[in-house]
């Protein structure tokens, strides 16, 4: 992916990762999801008081771009974790279910925190995903 693209998605998941309300975990979590018709979704975790309740800042985002009419999609940049450690937050099982709903294996997974960024392909964090047909 182009780089100035990819820093662009990286610096609106950063701001998207200041809203969250990861009251119950302190896990703060932004997205900014791209469209194929290049447009840029951002979202953040919002936590509830209810076990289960919780909802991941890449499902929301999906929610969102859906919600506004898109339904193809090229890549997101994820943007979390634990400050100071070295190591990005990979999307859970649930959003990759989520992802696999709307994307092709070659969508673009970028996961950063703390200057530390990985780059992924659907296809390789969840092989042989479940599908109706
Ligand atoms: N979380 C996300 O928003 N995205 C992920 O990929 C992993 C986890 C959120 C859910 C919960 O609010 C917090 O991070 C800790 O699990």
């Amino acid at each position: 992916m182009d780089k100035n693209l990819m820093m662009d998605l990286i610096d609106r998941a950063t701001v998207a990762r200041n809203r969250a309300y990861a009251k119950y975990s302190n896990f703060k979590v932004g997205v900014a999801l791209l469209t194929k018709t290049d447009k840029i979704y951002t979202a953040s975790n919002v936590e509830n008081a209810v076990n289960g309740l919780s909802v991941c800042a890449e499902h929301s985002a999906f929610i969102k771009a859906v919600n506004d009419g898109e339904n193809s999609f090229k890549a997101i940049a994820i943007v979390g974790g634990v400050l100071d450690i070295n190591s990005p937050c990979l999307p859970c099982g649930s959003c990759r279910q989520v992802m696999a709903e709307f994307c092709d294996g070659d969508f673009i997974i970028i996961c950063v925190n703390d200057g530390k960024i990985l780059e992924y392909k659907l296809k390789d964090l969840l092989p042989n995903s479940f599908r109706l047909k």
